[in-house]
């Protein structure tokens, strides 16, 4: 039996909406055919999007939605996609696929997509091949209220308001096929681009976010927040990126075949990124002891073969209970390194690796990753609070993990919020819970559970599915339930 201990009179940092953020890039099906259909689409949209998908990433509360790259970012010039769209400039999207982009979606789409969303925006402009007049005159476009020469192309173009722009990221992966930039150089183009990223609205302030390590290149984020001004690095940046995606090697192996020993190992290389978030973070925490700049790990996810038949530059891949497995990993230390990680965005939304949803034609399925999210929903906002488990581990080819992967938090009004994950492919777990400082309330539960292959596909939109959980029991101060094998779980403690 593993024993989970939480303090309820400890709260530990605040669970920022936005680590429950997703990315969408001009990759593939993700923005054409998954997101955005045009308005004369058969499938029914409004302004273009999706009815389905936009319900979809409602109902699992999408916080904030990154866009438009990726390596996609820094080849991206805005003014391409803005005005009539038969008079837009069709571009070549050399890093996926080489398929032509017509321009269709852009900046006022973008915009809509978010408001039908209800989410935050995240702009990622481009430091690589795009100049710093372009960039600034990007963000008055899109933020400036008053009469100059950009509000006024925009209000051309059927916007009179401003947007708001919440996130700016001043370039993607400068170090690799954002301008194959060596440190010193990219933090001195940060600084000096990010400076005409200008805040026209003071009580609307853009958050900018510095491009941060390809995983473990810790010297790339001593590098950046060094000559970003050391100590005073949070006066250019309120965030550092970091990308990291669990794959495996060599090559990267099947979606959806995959064996025992492989799956552990998926696992096992999806728990690197609490070292990667402790490393990254101890150097920052020398530059920024006090905190200010946030970690954004806004690409992560599980990065597969592309499934058989389709296109290799579209990324296209199965999503199984691995994945679930995966996200929930990553979910739960994202909670519980809140008090340094304030956004994370998994790649990519729709039909893009570690995806949520996957369309055909007008067919729409979630994926277990999808079901992870919603299992994860009610952490958004909340206070985390300090737990411990004891319990198990579980052997791999690569070390050790442990079995259960848990987080704890607590949402105003005093309802606990607990996730838990059962590594094991093969055995159940009893864990048995104990509610330091408080009686628990009534406890209900939900999860997700199947053998390890399990995926939904359009013939069989349904083989993994939430369901509720039968077996809790309340005992005086604790509560015990059996979790199945492979087993993602969410229990509500009220108070
Ligand atoms: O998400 C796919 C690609 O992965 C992104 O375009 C890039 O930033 C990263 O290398």
């Amino acid at each position: 039996m593993a024993e989970l201990v939480i303090d309820t009179g400890h709260k530990k940092s605040r669970i920022n909406r936005e680590l429950y953020g997703h990315f969408s890039e001009h990759l593939g099906r993700c923005i054409y055919e998954g997101i955005y259909v045009g308005e004369d689409s058969a499938i029914p949209n409004t302004n273009g999007m999706r009815n389905d998908v936009v319900k979809a990433l409602k109902n699992i509360r999408i916080p904030v939605l990154r866009w438009p790259g990726g390596c996609f970012a820094d080849e991206y010039h805005w003014k391409d996609g803005i005005g009539p769209k038969e008079k837009r400039k069709k571009m070549i999207n050399t890093h996926w696929g080489g398929v032509i982009e017509d321009n269709s979606f852009g900046t006022h789409e973008y915009m809509e997509l978010c408001r039908q969303l209800g989410c935050k925006t995240y702009i990622n402009g481009n430091l690589g091949s795009g100049t710093v007049q372009e960039m600034s005159e990007w963000v008055e476009y899109m933020t400036f209220e008053g009469m100059s020469p950009m509000s006024e192309l925009r209000k051309t173009n059927g916007h009179k308001e401003a947007w708001r722009v919440d996130y700016f990221g001043v370039g993607n992966e400068n170090w690799g096929c954002g301008g194959n930039m060596r440190p010193q150089y990219y933090a001195d183009e940060y600084r000096r681009y990010q400076t005409y990223v200008r805040n026209y609205d003071r009580d609307r302030r853009i958050r900018k976010i510095a491009c941060g390590a390809p995983g473990d290149d810790y010297q790339w984020t001593r590098e950046v927040l060094k000559a970003c001004g050391g100590q005073n690095a949070y006066r250019f940046m309120d965030g550092l990126s970091l990308h990291y995606y669990t794959s495996l090697e060599p090559g990267r192996g099947s979606a959806t075949e995959f064996d025992e020993a492989t799956y552990y190992t998926t696992l096992q290389n999806a728990y690197y990124m609490k070292e990667l978030i402790e490393r990254h973070g101890a150097i920052m925490d020398v530059y920024d002891p006090e905190k200010k700049i946030g970690m954004v790990i806004d690409e992560w996810g599980t990065w597969f073969d592309v499934e058989p038949g389709t296109v290799p530059g579209f990324l296209y891949q199965q999503n199984t209970m691995r994945d679930a497995m995966v996200a929930a990993i990553n979910l739960n230390l994202f909670n519980k390194h809140s008090d340094r990680v304030k956004m994370a965005n998994i790649a990519q939304t729709v039909n893009v690796l570690q995806a949520v949803i996957l369309t055909e034609g007008e067919r729409m399925i979630l994926t277990p990753t999808y079901h992870t999210f919603w299992l994860f929903r009610e952490h958004q906002g909340n206070w985390l609070l300090d737990s411990v488990l004891e319990g198990e581990t579980i052997q791999t080819e690569k070390g050790m993990i442990p079995k259960i992967s848990e987080s704890v938090s607590e949402e105003e009004g005093g309802r606990i919020h607990i996730t838990l994950a059962n590594l094991s492919a093969a055995e159940g777990e009893a864990v048995r819970i104990t509610l330091y400082g408080r009686k628990p309330g009534r406890v209900s539960g939900e999860m997700l559970t199947n053998e390890m292959h399990a995926h939904n596909t359009f013939e069989q939109p349904n083989q993994v599915q939430v369901q509720d959980c039968a077996d809790i029991r309340v005992l005086n101060e604790q509560i015990e339930v059996v979790m199945p094998p492979c087993c993602v779980m969410h229990l509500a403690v009220e108070p």
